[in-house]
């Protein structure tokens, strides 16, 4: 198997190259990737020196460098998108262009050079909020941010590749996920990171917005299972099963690093901020791909790696003065 992997400098897209080319001693995994300033070779250091892996720098709507990357590959992993919430409320531009266009590009590239699969890594953000129950991959998508309206967008053109030109392509709604190697833009390392530097975390609202947390490895197995086993022209829900309302998480992380609950920051909500996620699972469960990671053993494995690796975030944090600015700005109005 020889893979395209875009977006695969980022968190989950890094974990599954990482994770593939440790399983499966006969793949070959080429990563395309833009680094806009969440993409970081830093998280693909343990294989750089791996034969079987090779690095393109790329953005997924220019065609010609798709095509040329894309030479002689089987299949099209796509985790390549714009993906902070927040980012896409103080500025939406840039995830129009990837998560719709982008995906349009590389749908059109498997269609022309008859690429046998691609899969599309999507979320479960698209279905909107739910109070109760939980969302199948038939229910209707109603997503509420210029993010999710995005990413709808770029499952909407999958679908419609499909129906139109028989086009192989399977979509993955994924639910939260965390792990290492995660941006610390997003809540968990964002707090982890914080409160290693003797910082508030910032909480927004009330604290009791519901998230299914899912580990990085299960979404790269639960990706990987779609991409081998998937129907093409289906939707897949991965969900982690472990709805955890954010103060639930903010009181494991506080735990963990022996800390009090002054710690927390309580500050503005975020415009259009759903109020729960939860996914039915059962159509992966009965194909036969359920997660494995305990949820509060690696949440609080996660919270060690970022104590031990601080060489890693502090860069990002303290860098190159774009993740400084981004809290400036977004924070300091939230205060
Ligand atoms: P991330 O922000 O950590 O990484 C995104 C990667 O895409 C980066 O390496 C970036 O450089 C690259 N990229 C962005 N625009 C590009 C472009 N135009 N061309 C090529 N590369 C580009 O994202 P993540 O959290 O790892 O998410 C990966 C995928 O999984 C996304 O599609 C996201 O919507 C989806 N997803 C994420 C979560 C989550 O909780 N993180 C949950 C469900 C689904
Ligand atoms: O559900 C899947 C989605 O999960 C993915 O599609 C997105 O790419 C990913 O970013 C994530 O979106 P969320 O908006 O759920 O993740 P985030 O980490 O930004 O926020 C998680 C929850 O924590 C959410 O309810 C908002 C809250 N939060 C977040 C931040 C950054 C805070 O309370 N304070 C914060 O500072």
């Amino acid at each position: 198997m020889r893979l395209l992997v875009c977006g695969g400098a980022g968190f989950i897209g890094s974990d599954f190259v990482r994770r593939m080319l440790a399983k499966h001693a006969d793949w070959e995994i080429v990563c395309f990737d833009k680094l806009t300033y969440a993409g970081n070779l830093d998280n693909l250091l343990p294989v750089a020196e791996d034969p079987r892996y090779s690095f393109v720098h790329g953005d997924i709507c220019d065609r010609a460098a798709v095509e040329s990357a894309a030479g002689g590959v089987d299949a099209i992993v796509n985790f390549a998108a714009e993906t902070h919430v927040d980012r896409s409320i103080a500025e939406p531009e840039a995830f129009l262009h990837t998560d719709i266009l982008g995906t349009h590009t590389l749908l059109e590239v498997v269609r022309a050079h008859g690429i046998s699969r691609m899969v599309q890594v999507s979320t479960d953000e698209v279905y909107g909020s739910i109070d109760s129950g939980s969302f199948t991959e038939t229910d209707t998508i109603k997503p509420s941010s210029p993010y999710s309206a995005s990413k709808a967008g770029g499952d909407l053109q999958v679908l419609a590749y499909h129906i139109t030109y028989g086009t192989p392509v399977v979509i993955t709604r994924g639910s939260n996920t965390y792990g290492p190697y995660q941006y610390p833009e997003k809540l968990i390392p964002l707090f982890v990171t914080n409160a290693l530097e003797g910082e508030k975390v910032p909480l927004y609202g009330d604290g009791m917005n519901v998230r299914d947390w899912l580990h990085a490895d299960d979404h790269a197995d639960g990706i990987e299972f779609a991409l081998l086993n998937g129907e093409p022209g289906q939707v897949y829900n991965v969900g982690g099963g472990n709805e955890r309302t954010n103060r639930e998480i903010t009181s494991i992380i506080l735990d963990e690093l022996g800390l009090g609950e002054d710690t927390i920051k309580w500050v503005a909500d975020r415009p259009g901020h759903d109020r729960r996620y939860s996914l039915d699972c059962s159509k992966m469960a009965a194909a036969g791909w359920t997660p494995k990671v305990d949820f509060e053993n690696g949440l609080r494995e996660t919270i060690r790696w970022y104590r031990d690796n601080p060489e890693w975030w502090k860069k990002i944090k303290h860098g190159t003065g774009e993740f400084a600015e981004w809290r400036k700005r977004w924070y300091e109005e939230r205060s």
